[in-house]
């Protein structure tokens, strides 16, 4: 038998075998199938019985040599098989470059909230503190403590959800007033501002709604006068409306302030020449304030005779549809991004 014939006939069938591979797995029955125990190999090696003793050496290493072939010729396959793997999951992990990138909505402060963070701003830094109450509130804070007693007529001038016969939703920030008062125990200097919800029992249409914000001021010190009332007023005019805004005080009427006032601001539209805004009268009416009434200071703990104190009153939704042109209230509410989007800081 001519060993040298059959070996190269075995390495031929195995080149091709290892040629045709595709996957790691067929490498390994094809690497058994022609070098493992019972392959190929060790039938041509029981020959070496029959070779002569001086050509057994060189019979054993043209076998060996050809095993060695084959073996090379293995780890070059399993190496293709690699590369060939990375390529291809290169190939699924193409990126492209010159696609236009995932835009990021970046969202932004609502209006309302803008309008208060700017009141707030003002206020921090005149000395304020920021105080919450409840929504759904008693009758004595929303009411009786703040001079608005059982049969006050002007409790018709808030009509309100009720919850019991106690209990309703606050129709203003003004019972934080009250609250924050007996917190202080009616020794401590007050000075605070309240934003937050309230709710009347309106029809909701352009320019009404259930629900809106209100931003509270409350000033109680021995020597509060309206005079301070007035500065801080034309402070949060001209930080609302821009610098070089005036403010006019008119006497008004609010059951927990005397005196009380309405505050108009001149018009940031025209200047006060009169226009579609201000309605011709160069004038804008941005809030309600006055000296905190004695009955209020009474019921809240604090001596009438030594404490005194002012109170404003900011309706949020109006002040912001004044100053930007917005003509129905919903639209603070109802989150059109498109809306949302032109306030954007
Ligand atoms: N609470 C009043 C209202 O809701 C506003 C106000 C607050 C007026 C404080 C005077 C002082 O209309």
């Amino acid at each position: 038998m001519d060993v040298k014939a059959t070996l190269d006939a075995l390495k031929r069938e195995a080149k091709e075998a290892i040629t045709a591979i595709e996957k790691m797995h067929e490498l390994n029955d094809v690497k058994a199938k022609y070098l493992g125990k019972k392959g190929p190999f060790a039938d041509i090696m029981k020959l070496m019985r029959d070779v002569p003793n001086d050509e057994k050496p060189l019979f054993g290493k043209t076998v060996n040599e050809a095993k060695q072939v084959i073996l090379q010729w293995l780890d070059e396959a399993r190496e293709r098989l690699v590369q060939a793997q990375i390529q291809a999951q290169l190939d699924k992990e193409t990126i492209d470059v010159t696609l236009p990138g995932k835009k990021f909505e970046l969202g932004t402060t609502h209006l309302l909230t803008q309008m208060v963070e700017d009141v707030e701003d003002l206020l921090i830094g005149m000395g304020y503190q920021v105080m919450e109450g409840p929504e759904v509130e008693q009758e004595e804070y929303n009411f009786e403590k703040l001079n608005l007693p059982q049969d006050h007529p002007a409790r018709d001038m808030q009509d309100s959800f009720y919850i019991s016969d106690s209990t309703l939703l606050r129709t203003h920030t003004s019972p934080v007033q009250v609250r924050t008062m007996l917190q202080y125990g009616g020794t401590k200097p007050v000075k605070i501002i309240c934003p937050g919800k309230v709710y009347r029992r309106d029809d909701d249409d352009a320019t009404h709604s259930h629900q809106f914000m209100q931003i509270e001021g409350l000033v109680v010190d021995e020597h509060t006068s309206m005079a301070d009332l007035k500065g801080t007023l034309l402070e949060i005019a001209n930080t609302l409306f821009g610098e070089g805004r005036d403010i006019r005080l008119r006497p008004s009427y609010f059951p927990f302030t005397e005196p009380s006032v309405e505050v108009d601001v001149s018009c940031h539209n025209c200047n006060g020449k009169g226009c579609h805004i201000c309605k011709g009268t160069g004038w804008i009416e941005i809030l309600g304030a006055g000296m905190v009434h004695n009955n209020v200071l009474e019921a809240s703990g604090y001596d009438s005779t030594k404490y005194r104190g002012f109170a404003f009153g900011i309706g949020v939704e109006r002040l912001a549809m004044l100053k930007y042109g917005i003509n129905d209230i919903r639209m603070f509410y109802t989150n059109d991004i498109r809306f949302n989007r032109q306030f954007k800081k």
